[in-house]
């Protein structure tokens, strides 16, 4: 059986319909074929210094968003990164495997250090290795992640494949498993949706937020007024009933936008219905969740115990191979 290990930043209130529809959507799937390490990265997360309750109550929002659209604890282990501390061991072993100019090659670092120039700090430089601890702890034979992340995935294996060189074969190389849904763009028609660019609709977002931005979503730029016809090939409100209308009623809306048939208030309005359908409950499901809580914490608690004895596992051979810790006569 394959072991599928995937890791998410801890982001207020949980993630958007982008994440969902890219990423988290298939790690509920996977669930029924792989055995699964889903894992929020507390410890990425630090490289912006966020200030702790806000570090904690993301945490805790990210695991209510995960159970709320499917991770199910009994089938998958689901854990914070900070509470198994072999991430950070691990993480400077492989830093002896990974060679600057490597990291110096990595886009994701780049653009980061860019767009804070103030805050350019080593953590940022060597996050791709601790994305590489992160899966090789537990050994993982795939990773799914989105197409941004695959130049690390790329560099973790370059970095098994040093240490191998070195040490002996230990480890799997990880392969990329590639999300096949679209890129999801925001609602302004033009970017990915995100967060930081505030372009976004949450998954846990109640319906009336969700028709507010909805209202002023972008559309045919060309459709000025009602009664000009619209190209719902270029119009981003058409490709989100991509994801949440029926194959019948996305013609219909296409052939009415063409013919001026149907206005782009109604058309709103009908993605509104069929997506909150969907994502009602999810809602109410983390809505249960937030009010308990302790069984959240349970959760994740369990996921650690599990994660940990994998992550044992893999230590003890890691520093068997190196000559560290204990042993030795
Ligand atoms: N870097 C990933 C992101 O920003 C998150 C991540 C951390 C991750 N560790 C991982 C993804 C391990 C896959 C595997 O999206
Ligand atoms: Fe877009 Fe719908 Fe308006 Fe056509 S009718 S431009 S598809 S929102």
């Amino acid at each position: 059986m394959d072991r599928i290990l995937s890791g998410i930043q801890p982001t207020t209130d949980g993630f958007h319909l982008g994440n969902w529809l890219g990423a988290i959507r298939n790690w509920v799937g996977f669930q029924e074929k792989a055995e699964c390490y889903y894992c929020i990265v507390d410890l990425h997360a630090l490289t912006v210094r966020p200030p702790a309750k806000v570090l904690r109550r993301n945490v805790f929002g990210m695991a209510v968003s995960l159970l709320a659209v499917g991770i199910d604890p009994e089938r998958s282990a689901l854990f914070v990164q900070s509470r198994i501390p072999e991430h950070a061991e691990l993480c400077w072993i492989l830093d002896c495997f990974t060679q600057l100019g490597d990291l110096n090659r990595m886009t994701q670092f780049k653009d980061k250090a860019q767009q804070n120039e103030k805050n350019v700090n080593a953590g940022l430089f060597t996050y791709p290795v601790l994305q590489t601890a992160d899966i090789v702890l537990y050994k993982a034979t795939h990773v799914p992640v989105g197409e941004d992340q695959e130049q690390h995935l790329e560099l973790a294996r370059e970095i098994v494949r040093r240490f191998h060189h070195h040490y002996g074969d230990l480890f799997p190389e990880p392969k990329v498993i590639r999300s096949e849904a679209p890129r999801v763009l925001g609602l302004d028609g033009k970017t990915k949706m995100s967060k930081s660019r505030d372009n976004f609709i949450g998954v846990t977002e109640d319906p009336d937020t969700i028709l507010r931005k909805l209202r002023s979503a972008v559309t045919d730029p060309r459709r000025l007024r009602r009664k000009d016809p619209g190209r719902p090939e270029v119009c981003n409100i058409y490709s989100l009933h991509g994801f949440f209308s029926g194959s019948e009623e996305r013609a219909e809306i296409a052939e009415g936008c063409r013919t001026a048939g149907i206005g782009c208030v109604d058309c709103k309005k009908r993605l509104h219905a069929n997506l909150t359908t969907v994502t009602e409950p999810i809602r109410e499901r983390a809505e249960a969740l937030k009010a308990c809580p302790s069984r959240v914490w349970d959760v994740l608690e369990e996921g650690r115990r599990r994660a940990s004895t994998t992550a044992r596992a893999t230590m003890a051979e890691v520093r068997e191979r190196l000559g560290i810790g204990e042993g030795g006569s």
